[in-house]
């Protein structure tokens, strides 16, 4: 292809005015070697980052085929556009864009999956990864034979100090005892998000991998059918100079949840168990709002119907911010699945004391009939929410 071009640029008169300058990058990009290396980089609002990272990656990895991979959930800064900008420039450059979805695990596994490089390295895009350390971590796989190379705080060499305070220090740490108790394999940081391994080992992985929250790399040691050969290399946490974490209390919900998916091995949806949960803390709801009627002198009936309604209206938005996190509605569309969820719920009520009814009308017991009407009416909502309200993937 570059050839083709620069011969007629030759011969055409006049023709070295005409040439494309984007068409001639272009053309050369193609004629590069494919990348060795893919480094994905979740980003979100990260706008101000993403220039200093791809100059700081072509430092770090002179002499090597690499190329960039930012996955960004559409980010309301604009993080794309830069990627885009460079991107015209540099064929090294690449950007995946999704829109409705959220969540740095599922972005990695995404870019993971749009690369064919042997070896994949998974690294922040906020400049707190030390990128020179990406060399060692690409050789150990590359070179060493070695299945996962993590860079690590927790070994001689390496340091926590950009964790923004104490109490994420903290939390950092009693995390880490939590999920040793449960790796095959001892590692000093199993939360790192600084990493290179084997893209096929990934890609195997895949399909058992819980992809929620930010534990991409402890969810893949979680995953991994057979026990990988790793090796730990020291880096320091640098503090973010750009920009502000996204790890927030919902991050550590999805934490733990992924926690519990793992010890249950993926028998009940984690989604499910956040449903249910949701659903025990909308019974405490109406109860409340029943309550506070009873001692307004509101009568049985219209207390009862005020306060399913409140815990329906509850329930909407815990699940929307909670268990479908990921693909959260949002203005318009938020309304419009409340209206859904109400209508779904309705039927789900109407299924739940008709099933009861009926199973208590042949066998009498109390119990045994209103908890099939219960449980047949969670999995009615759980479906149909998922399919028609989240369009869960
Ligand atoms: N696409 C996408 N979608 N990217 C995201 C999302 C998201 O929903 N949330 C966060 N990111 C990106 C950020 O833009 C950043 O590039 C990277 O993921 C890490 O997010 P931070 O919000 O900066 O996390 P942190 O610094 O508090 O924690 C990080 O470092 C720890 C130590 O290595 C994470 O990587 C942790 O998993 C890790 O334990
Ligand atoms: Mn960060």
């Amino acid at each position: 292809m570059t050839v083709l071009l620069s011969s007629m640029a030759d011969s055409a008169p006049g023709a070295q005015r005409d040439v494309n300058p984007r068409a001639v990058r272009a053309a050369e990009g193609m004629a590069r070697p494919a990348a060795d290396i893919s480094i994905v980089v979740p980003c979100y609002n990260e706008r101000a980052n993403v220039r200093p990272l791809v100059a700081a990656l072509s430092v770090a990895l002179k002499g090597r085929e690499w190329e960039v991979i930012f996955v960004d959930d559409n980010s309301p800064d604009g993080t794309i556009d830069e990627i885009r900008a460079l991107a015209e420039m540099d064929a090294r450059v690449r950007g995946i864009l999704r829109i409705g979805r959220r969540g740095l695990s599922s972005a990695v596994i995404e870019g993971v999956l749009s690369s064919s490089a042997p070896i994949v390295a998974v690294m922040d895009g906020d400049m707190q990864h030390d990128e020179s350390c990406l060399g060692a971590l690409i050789d150990a796989v590359a070179r060493d034979g070695y299945d996962i190379a993590v860079g690590s705080r927790h070994v001689p060499g390496g340091d926590n100090a950009g964790l923004a305070n104490g109490w994420r220090t903290f939390l950092s740490d009693a995390g880490i005892r939590l999920v040793q108790t449960l790796m095959p394999v001892r590692l000093s940081d199993p939360m790192s998000g600084f990493f290179a391994m084997r893209r096929d080992l990934f890609e195997h992985a895949v399909p058992r991998l819980s992809g929620t929250g930010f534990k991409i790399l402890l969810d893949v040691f979680l995953s991994a059918a057979e026990r990988p050969r790793v090796l730990e290399v020291p880096f320091i946490f640098r503090p973010r100079v750009a920009g502000e974490s996204k790890l927030d209390l919902l991050v550590l919900l999805q934490f733990m949840a992924m926690m519990l998916d793992k010890f249950c091995r993926g028998f009940l949806p984690i989604r499910f168990l956040g449903f249910c949960l949701v659903g025990l803390v909308g019974i405490l709801v109406n109860l409340a709002v029943l309550g506070i009627a009873r001692r307004c002198g509101v009568g049985f009936a219209e207390g009862q119907g005020i306060g399913t309604l409140v815990a329906m209206v509850a329930n909407f938005w815990m699940n929307n911010a909670l268990t479908y996190r990921d693909c959260r509605l949002r203005g318009g569309r938020m309304w419009g699945g409340l209206v859904l969820f109400l209508l779904i719920c309705s039927v789900g009520a109407v299924a739940d004391i008709g099933i009861a009814r009926a199973i208590f009308r042949s066998d009498g017991q109390w119990d045994q009939a209103g908890a099939a009407g219960a449980a047949i009416a969670v999995v009615w909502n759980y479906a149909v929410s998922s399919t028609l309200i989240w369009r869960v993937r």
